[in-house]
């Protein structure tokens, strides 16, 4: 089977140790993409220079510089089309989108989350996932709804938690998980496998009603 090549924007806003995963994965051809750009709405963070390293255009908006969100999010829009991408890889982008962004990009953005989705949207996960004495916690990619942290659910890494953990073990551990389902869900959509029509997520052209979990490095189907 040939399987084409995604053109991929990846928007930033911190360290992108995602994006560092994402270029390594395509580096070692286990993912089919290419990265077109890097956007960061903040100026002089480690992803734009890991960008620059791997030779990617790496490009700050600082929203900072903008009067409204709506602005910012236009003008984000602008950037984002002039590279013509198939998917918008959200990284670690700290920012709230506008409707008319997320609308925009309907079916064609990914987020990565570190909790189990639905558990603990929003910040402070880990710590969170400690203070409610959660037996398992991990990391959720999802597509990009106009929900915060609420769009549909393509794949989950799941962690034991130990009495040991505190956020910061947590925190590094499911970085780790990141780092190994990101790029994995990112190559199904280049070979065709995973879609989103009308909200609904295909995997293999089956309905998905609850995401594969990735556990002790296997694919467990549930
Ligand atoms: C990750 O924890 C990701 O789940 C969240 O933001 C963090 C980004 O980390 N959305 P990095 O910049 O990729 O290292």
């Amino acid at each position: 089977m040939t399987i084409s090549r995604l053109n991929l924007v990846v928007l930033i806003s911190g360290s992108g140790s995602n994006l560092q995963a994402i270029i390594d994965a395509i580096a070692a051809q286990k993912l089919h993409a290419n990265i077109k750009a890097v956007i960061s709405n903040r100026p002089d963070v480690k992803g734009l220079a890991r960008a620059q390293s791997a030779g990617i255009p790496a490009i700050t908006l600082d929203h900072k510089n903008f009067e409204s969100r709506e602005a910012f999010d236009q003008q984000l829009i602008h950037e984002i089309d002039q590279q013509q991408p198939d998917l918008i890889i959200l990284a670690g982008f700290m920012r709230i989108l506008t409707d008319d962004f997320v609308a925009h990009y309907n079916g064609r953005m990914l987020n990565i989350h570190p909790s189990l989705l639905p558990e603990f949207k929003g910040l402070n996960t880990h710590q969170r996932a400690i203070d409610a004495g959660v037996k398992q916690h991990g990391v959720t990619v999802h597509y990009v709804s106009n929900e915060l942290d609420g769009g549909p659910l393509v794949l989950q890494a799941v962690i034991d938690v130990t009495q040991q953990d505190n956020a910061e073990t947590l925190q590094q551990r499911v970085h780790q998980q990141e780092h190994i389902i990101y790029p994995m869900a990112i190559e199904w959509v280049a070979q065709q496998r995973l879609k989103m029509i009308d909200q609904q997520v295909y995997l293999d052209k089956q309905p998905l009603n609850s995401p594969p979990k990735w556990i002790n490095n296997q694919l467990s189907n549930s």
